[in-house]
């Protein structure tokens, strides 16, 4: 069976999506951490709740970037995880850690890459005045927001959106499509080679999901 670690840094919602479908859908991985770079967190109680072994690696708590990230990677290795997922992780990683973690590190963004990487992407799609926004699951690579996408889900805005109306439909939609792209790296049928991915047939229809 594959593990799973799940980093997060506040809410959570990601992170009980995926933690949901993992247990729904059977699949042959298990979470074994959900580490938060935040004490005080709401994801860390949910995940307890859930049942979870809980870490926290704090970047305060630590003399510099290298040091937070070496305690990182050693809450990490504990569990010798098959696959790490970001999941409202808000720390930008090093070279080396994400080198450490290179094709097996997922990321969920909420914007259709490559527009809009970076914080505050609600407000920036309606200030654009873009007509199709949305989230994108993708490896980690070292440039932020940047790596090999494996998913993405379209989002439309509509007129009388606001931050809060469009942020809840991106969210929705992560919830949906961030479990499926972990499944499908855990099952073998999303492969990065030379920067892309490559999704089996089975799955490729679905790598796109548009409002029906
Ligand atoms: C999500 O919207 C996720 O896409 C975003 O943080 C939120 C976390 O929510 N991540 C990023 O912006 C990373 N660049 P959650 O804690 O409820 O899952």
């Amino acid at each position: 069976m594959k593990k799973i670690v799940i980093l997060i840094s506040g809410r959570g919602s990601n992170m009980e999506a995926i933690v949901a479908a993992c247990r729904a859908e059977r699949w042959d991985a298990s979470v074994a951490c959900v580490i938060s770079s935040r004490a005080d967190a709401v994801g860390l109680r949910l995940a307890a709740d859930a049942g979870l072994a809980t870490a926290v690696v704090e970047p305060r708590a630590h003399r510099s970037k290298e040091l937070f990230e070496r305690a990182l990677v050693d809450a990490i290795e504990v569990h010798a995880p098959d696959c790490v997922v970001l999941a409202g992780f808000m720390r930008v990683l090093s070279e080396s850690f994400v080198h450490r973690y290179a094709d097996r590190m997922l990321n969920v963004h909420p914007s259709l890459l490559p527009s809009f990487s970076g914080l505050d992407t609600h407000a920036r799609a309606l200030a654009a005045g873009v007509r199709a926004h949305g989230a994108t699951v993708h490896f980690v690579s070292p440039v932020v927001d940047a790596g090999p996408i494996v998913a993405q889900a379209v989002v439309p805005v509509r007129g009388d959106d606001t931050i809060d109306t469009l942020a809840a439909r991106v969210l929705d939609a992560e919830h949906r499509l961030f479990p499926r792209a972990i499944r499908w790296f855990l099952d073998g049928q999303a492969v990065i080679a030379d920067g892309r991915v490559t999704l089996a047939d089975a799955v490729a229809a679905d790598a796109l999901m548009v409002p029906s």
